[in-house]
């Protein structure tokens, strides 16, 4: 066994206006180890996006427990949480959310900048390093606007990985692009993994969600089936 990164107890989500409560996340349970990598599936509105909120503490959740590397992270301020977020999680998007106004290499550089533990010499060399795993060092000096589909996805997983974080969040990472720039974002999404990066992905395309090792699949806000597909961490029998 893994060593435990993230655990959930008998989370709850609930979304209040006034006049509809929506229970997002229904007394879900659940525990990443490092190494692994999953596949969230499910139909839309069952709540695999919030799910990836609540791990990736975008959002905090109404009631239980949610301990990271032994954090309980439901108690931490918003600043803290902002903290411990930058340095712990990697969040890719559907739709990049790249910063129009950065080039390549400053909007990778940018998260690292809020960290106190590197120095600008770290920063560079973080940056050049991720650029190259994605092969888009060719582009450094680009904006957002002048790459492709693919080409900005590559860049905001570099920008998610430069920090070293423990886990890799990616909610539908490939639901904005072609086939072909689908199939190599998972290719690189398998290189990562045996790297040794934990990745937690929401997918709706079921060949995407084959590459990985676990399959979770949720409804009306609950985990229904938790099955270990492969027997493989890190790549190596487990
Ligand atoms: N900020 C919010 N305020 C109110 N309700 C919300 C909010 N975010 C999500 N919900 C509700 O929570 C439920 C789960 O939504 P969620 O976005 O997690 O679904 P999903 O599984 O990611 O769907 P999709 O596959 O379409 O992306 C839905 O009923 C949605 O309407
Ligand atoms: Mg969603």
């Amino acid at each position: 066994m893994g060593k435990t990164l993230l655990e959930l107890s008998s989370v709850d989500k609930v979304f209040s206006t006034d006049t509809l409560e929506t229970r997002a996340l229904c007394d879900v349970n659940f525990n990443i180890e490092e190494g692994e990598y999953l596949a969230i599936t499910g139909a839309s509105g069952c709540g695999k996006s919030t799910l990836m909120s609540v791990l990736g503490m975008l959002d905090v959740i109404s009631k239980g427990t949610y301990v990271i590397n032994g954090q309980d992270v439901s108690i931490l301020s918003a600043n803290e949480r902002a903290r411990y977020r930058n340095r712990e999680i990697g969040f890719i998007f559907q739709s990049f959310n790249l910063i129009s106004e950065l080039s390549v290499e400053e909007n990778i550089a940018l998260p690292l900048t809020y960290r106190k533990d590197l120095k600008d010499t770290d920063i560079k060399r973080r940056v050049a390093e991720a650029l190259e795993k994605v092969e888009m060092s060719h582009r450094a000096q680009h904006f957002p606007s002048q790459l492709s589909g693919g080409q900005q996805q590559r860049v905001a997983i570099a920008r998610a990985i430069a920090g070293s974080p423990s886990i890799l969040l990616a909610d539908e990472p490939t639901g904005n692009l072609d086939s072909k720039n689908a199939s190599s974002i998972m290719a690189l999404f398998d290189e990562l993994h045996s790297d040794g990066v934990t990745i937690c992905m929401v997918t709706h395309d079921p060949a995407s969600a084959a590459r990985a090792c676990r399959q979770i699949e949720m409804l009306d806000g609950k985990i229904v089936r938790d099955s270990l597909v492969k027997n493989v961490v890190n790549n190596s029998v487990a």
